[in-house]
């Protein structure tokens, strides 16, 4: 493997690991929609790697959607303040969604994603994480699929911004201590 960039400290997951894990979870999600068709709705930007290296080893019928958010604090400071600023192309109603993230660190997008789209009466609605950082939690969110758990450290790669640059690493790697980039 070529050497990482500067300000990247070592690499958590390869290429190769982050593929045959994806293929596991792309099975799994095969057996559990037979016979359906199933939505994949990523949130912009990050999501979309992990989304196409998903759908590419999903055997039943895929459609793909995309949603944009904002996040931040408000005035207050209160965490967790969601909007949307890219609403999906097509309406749900009826449909297997399964909404597809890159992390869920502290569960505050989630959890108001999912309330979003289940006010839009989906047939169904799951949720499929890359990676998943389950000690920062601060809100419960349901996780029916997850690539890998990681530890409390700042990772880029395979979607994964630090001021949206390293999203098109191959692999996952976790970033040193200063980020001095
Ligand atoms: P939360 O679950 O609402 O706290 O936020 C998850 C979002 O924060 C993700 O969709 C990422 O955009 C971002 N994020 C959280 N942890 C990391 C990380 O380690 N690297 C890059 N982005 C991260
Ligand atoms: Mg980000």
């Amino acid at each position: 493997m070529s050497v990482v960039p500067p300000g990247v400290e070592r690499v958590l997951f390869t290429e190769e690991q982050i593929h045959a894990r994806i293929r596991e979870v792309a099975a799994e999600i095969s057996r559990n929609y037979q016979g359906k068709s199933v939505k994949l709705i990523a949130v912009l930007k990050g999501s979309i790697f992990f989304l196409t290296a998903l759908a590419r080893h999903i055997e039943v019928p895929v459609s793909i959607d995309f949603l944009g958010i904002s996040s931040f604090s408000n005035k207050s400071g209160a965490q967790g303040v969601v909007r949307i600023a890219k609403d999906l192309d097509e309406a749900i109603e009826g449909e297997d969604v399964l909404l597809v993230e890159d992390i869920i660190d502290t569960g505050f997008t989630l959890r108001y994603l999912l309330q979003t789209l289940a006010g839009r009466a989906p047939n169904s609605l799951a949720v499929c994480t890359f990676l998943d950082r389950h000690s920062r939690r601060i809100v419960q969110v349901p996780v029916d699929y997850r690539c890998f758990e990681i530890d409390d450290r700042f990772v880029v790669g395979f979607g994964l911004d630090y001021n949206q640059l390293y999203r098109n690493l191959g692999y996952v790697a976790v970033m040193g201590p200063k980020k001095n980039v």
